[in-house]
C-alpha cells in the first residue's frame, strides 16, 4: 500500500500536541510528512520541518503559503492536520477543505457555533473528510466500553460522571507563561477556557460511549486566578436525548491531579469506569456482582478493542497510539473504507454548541439551556 502524503500546520518544536500527531500519523506507516507550516515563527517552522525530513520547498513560512504551494502540487497531500491555537482553526480548516484537502482539525474545531455549522457545510460540499481530534475515543478500552453499552451489557445508561481536571495551570506565578496565557485569553481561546480546552473531550466521550447526544445543560464557571478572563474551573450538569443524567467537572487548577480524565458509566444492570492514566483497564461491575478488571489485549474483547491494540497484553500503549488510531481510521477513510467511530466535524460542531450553552448558562446562574447546535434541533 502506498503511503499517504501528510501536511501539518502548527505543532512546532516544543508544542504540546505536535509530537503526538507526528508519532500517531507515522506509527503505522500510513502517512509520510511531506509538507508543513509548523510554527508561528516562520523561520523556526521552516528549519524544524526540514529537520523532520520535509524538503525545503515544502517547508513553508505560514499556512497561506502552504495552501498556495500545495493546492496544485503534483505530489498532492492526502491529509492536512491543523494543530495551531484555537482561534486559527476555522479559517485554516475551511480554506484547506475548500481547496479539496482532507483535514484533521484539533479541538475545539472553531470559535463559534456559526463557524462550526459552516465547517460542516463546507465539508459536505467538498466531499472531503473533516475529522476532529477527539483522540481519547480511540483508546481500545474506550471502544470496549462503547461496545458493551451498545450490546446492552449494562442495560440502559442512567448516569455518566466524568472529570477532566488537572492542576497544571494552578500556579498563579506562571499564569503569564505564553503557553498558558492564551488558553484564558478570549482573543485566542474563544468564549471559554477550561471547558472548551478539556471539558469538551469529556462531553464527547460521554456521547461516544453512551451512543447518545447531549440535549441540555446547566453550568457553573469560575476563574480562580483573578487575572484570568476565562474560566479555569467548570461544573456542568447535562441531560442526554435518551434521558441519561450527566455530571462533568473540568478544572485546570486541581493541583496534584496530573492528566485527570476519567469517566464512569452507570447503567441499570452494571457500571464501568475508565481513566486516561490507567488506559489499559476498564473496571466493570455487574449489578450485585464483583468488580472485574478487563485488560487491553485479553481475549474476548470487542472487535474494535482488539483491532486498535497493537502490543501484547499488559504493555502500555498510551496517548500517541490513541492518536495513531485516529490516523489509522483516517487513512482507511481516505482510501475509501467506512470507519465507525471517527470523530467528525459534526462532533466538533456539537462541542461548540455545548461550549456556548455552558457560557450562556453560567452567566445566568446555572439556568438549564439547550445544548444542541441549531441544525440538530
Ligand atoms: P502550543 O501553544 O503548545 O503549540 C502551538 C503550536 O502552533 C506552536 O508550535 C506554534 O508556533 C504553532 N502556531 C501558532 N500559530 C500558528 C500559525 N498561525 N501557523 C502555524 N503554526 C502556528 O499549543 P498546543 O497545546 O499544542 O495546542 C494546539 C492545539 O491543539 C489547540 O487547539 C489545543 O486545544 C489542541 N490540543 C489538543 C489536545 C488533544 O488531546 N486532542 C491536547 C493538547 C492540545
Amino acid at each position: 500500500m502506498t503511503r499517504l502524503n501528510w501536511g501539518m500546520i502548527g505543532g512546532g518544536e516544543g508544542s504540546q500536541i505536535g509530537p503526538a500527531h507526528r508519532l500517531g500519523a507515522q506509527a503505522d506507516g500510513n502517512f509520510v510528512l511531506a509538507a508543513g507550516a509548523l510554527d508561528v515563527d516562520a523561520e523556526k517552522g521552516r528549519v524544524y520541518a526540514q529537520s523532520l525530513g520535509v524538503i525545503a520547498d515544502r517547508a513553508y513560512a505560514n499556512w497561506q503559503d502552504m495552501l498556495e504551494g500545495e493546492k496544485n502540487h503534483p505530489d498532492r497531500l492526502d491529509l492536512i492536520t491543523v494543530a495551531t491555537p484555537n482561534s486559527t482553526h476555522f479559517e485554516i480548516t475551511k480554506a484547506f477543505l475548500e481547496a479539496g484537502f482532507n483535514v484533521l482539525c484539533e479541538k475545539p474545531m472553531t470559535m463559534t457555533v456559526d463557524q462550526g455549522e459552516e465547517i460542516v457545510r463546507v465539508a459536505k460540499a467538498s466531499g472531503k473528510i473533516c475529522a476532529v481530534n477527539y483522540c481519547y475515543s480511540a483508546y481500545p478500552m474506550v471502544r470496549q466500553m462503547r461496545q458493551m453499552v451498545a450490546d446492552g451489557e449494562i442495560g440502559k445508561v442512567r448516569l455518566i460522571v466524568t472529570n477532566f481536571s488537572h492542576g497544571h495551570h494552578g500556579d498563579a506565578t506562571d499564569a503569564d507563561n505564553p503557553r498558558v496565557r492564551w488558553r484564558y485569553d478570549p482573543a485566542m481561546a474563544g468564549v471559554s477556557g477550561q471547558f472548551a480546552d478539556c471539558g469538551i473531550h469529556a462531553l464527547h466521550m460521554a456521547s461516544f460511549i453512551a451512543g447518545d447526544e447531549v440535549r441540555s445543560l446547566s453550568a457553573d464557571f469560575a476563574s480562580t486566578i483573578d487575572s484570568r478572563v476565562l474560566e479555569d474551573d467548570a461544573m456542568v450538569n447535562f441531560r442526554m436525548e435518551g434521558g441519561t443524567v450527566g455530571r462533568l467537572w473540568s478544572s485546570s487548577v486541581a493541583i496534584g491531579r496530573q492528566h485527570g480524565f476519567d469517566i464512569q458509566v452507570f447503567g441499570e444492570t452494571g457500571g464501568m469506569r475508565w481513566a486516561s492514566e490507567q488506559p489499559n483497564q476498564v473496571f466493570y461491575t455487574p449489578v450485585g456482582g464483583r468488580t472485574q478488571i478487563m485488560e487491553k489485549g485479553e481475549s474476548g474483547l470487542s472487535d474494535e478493542a482488539t483491532r486498535l491494540s497493537r502490543v501484547a497484553i499488559a504493555h502500555p500503549e498510551g496517548f500517541p497510539l490513541a492518536v495513531a488510531n485516529i490516523y489509522v481510521d483516517l487513512a482507511a477513510a481516505i482510501r475509501g473504507e467506512q470507519r465507525d467511530g471517527l470523530p467528525l466535524a459534526e462532533d466538533g460542531l456539537r462541542s461548540m454548541a455545548a461550549v456556548y450553552a455552558a457560557v450562556d448558562s453560567a452567566v445566568q446562574d446555572g439556568k438549564w439551556v439547550d445544548a444542541r447546535p441549531p441544525s440538530f434541533r
